[in-house]
């Protein structure tokens, strides 16, 4: 009996002493399996993108907790949760994660508001303006039957937060879902929606400050039906990676490359290869990240939804590499950084 005590007693001081110390370290990244950050509490990004700032990486993402149900009367399994905010985790070696708290909180109160939380916040993405020193959100704004489809915009003074909330748009008038963000090498910045039903993928250059559309875009993949947008550069080419339109259920991918962000683009092929490689390994994409300090070498970030238990979607995150001028993610059970 004094055994089982002692034990007990040991088995609590571990534990008190994992939450003091932040003990949670992962030994690797790996795809779809349960990702904790250095607290040891699940990691809340989906939807996420990356910015790096200061030798630092930060994980902005969709916070999704709480019960999953159906929307009534949608002519699609129109599952959702709550919508929680927007988390901020930080890193420096990508692997563990501490959490930053809510970069952008959702509203509790007024449900009139765009962030309250029986609307829809998703697919947040952060830049940061050197002009104006300012940290820039964007993110999907919308009502729980996606018929709003606005772009929202959020600011703050620090990578973390808080964001303060500016307001939402219909970017150069038209209507905006599933989007990104990118930050072009001379300073511009682009805001990359899916628009007109998610029949059209919409480029956008941002004013200045990162703040506004500036009335020039170009809209691309006409009638092709492609979302979550992902775009990155290398060597001067610009590459863009989407999903078809399917839900939550996850589709073949596909790569785009233009030599101009406002030029012309053409559709090339699926960079996912091997098993699952044409579901893009039962994920979605999100975001491609390069690495700091090294040439073609990316992190593929997707989103591996559950459906009806969406706090328990995964990340699936894969190197992306140019191999023979082709852009290839290829399935890892377990990979590390530096390995590769
Ligand atoms: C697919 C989108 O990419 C997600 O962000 C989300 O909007 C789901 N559709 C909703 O079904």
């Amino acid at each position: 009996m004094k055994r089982y005590r002692f034990g007990i007693f040991l088995l609590i001081l571990a534990l008190v002493g994992i939450s003091c110390t932040g003990y949670f370290k992962n030994s690797a990244i790996v795809p779809g399996e349960i990702w904790n950050d250095t607290d040891g509490n699940l990691i809340n990004a989906h939807g996420g993108g990356m910015l790096f700032h200061d030798g630092k990486y930060y994980w902005y993402g969709e916070i999704k907790e709480g019960k999953t149900w159906l929307v009534p009367d949608q002519n699609w399994e129109c599952y959702r949760v709550n919508a929680g905010g927007v988390s901020c985790y930080s890193s420096k070696n990508l692997q563990d994660w501490k959490y930053e708290g809510a970069a952008l909180s959702p509203n509790l109160t007024d449900s009139a508001n765009d962030l309250h939380i029986s609307k829809v916040l998703e697919r947040p993405k952060v830049i940061y303006n050197e002009k104006t020193k300012k940290f820039v959100m964007w993110l999907h704004v919308d009502t729980e039957d996606y018929l709003y489809s606005h772009a929202g915009v959020a600011t703050s003074d620090k990578p973390e937060g808080p964001f303060a909330y500016l307001g939402s748009t219909l970017p150069n008038k038209y209507t905006s879902r599933d989007m990104t963000l990118f930050k072009d090498e001379d300073g511009k910045a682009y805001h990359i929606f899916a628009s007109e039903m998610n029949a059209v993928m919409h480029i956008s250059l941002l004013t200045d400050d990162y703040l506004q559309s500036s009335g020039v875009e170009r809209r691309v993949f006409i009638d092709k039906n492609r979302e979550a947008p992902a775009m990155f550069k290398n060597n001067g080419k610009y590459y863009l990676i989407t999903s078809g339109c399917t839900g939550w259920d996850p589709n073949e991918a596909s790569l785009a490359s233009a030599d101009s962000i406002l030029g012309n683009w053409k559709e090339m092929y699926n960079p996912c290869m091997g098993e699952k490689g044409d579901k893009t390994f039962m994920a979605q994409s999100t975001y491609v990240l390069p690495i700091e300090g090294k040439t073609d070498y990316y992190i593929f970030m997707a989103d591996r939804w559950n459906r009806t238990n969406l706090e328990d979607s995964r990340y699936v995150w894969l190197p992306l590499v140019f191999r023979n001028d082709s852009v290839l993610v290829e399935w890892k059970d377990s990979w590390k950084l530096l390995s590769q």
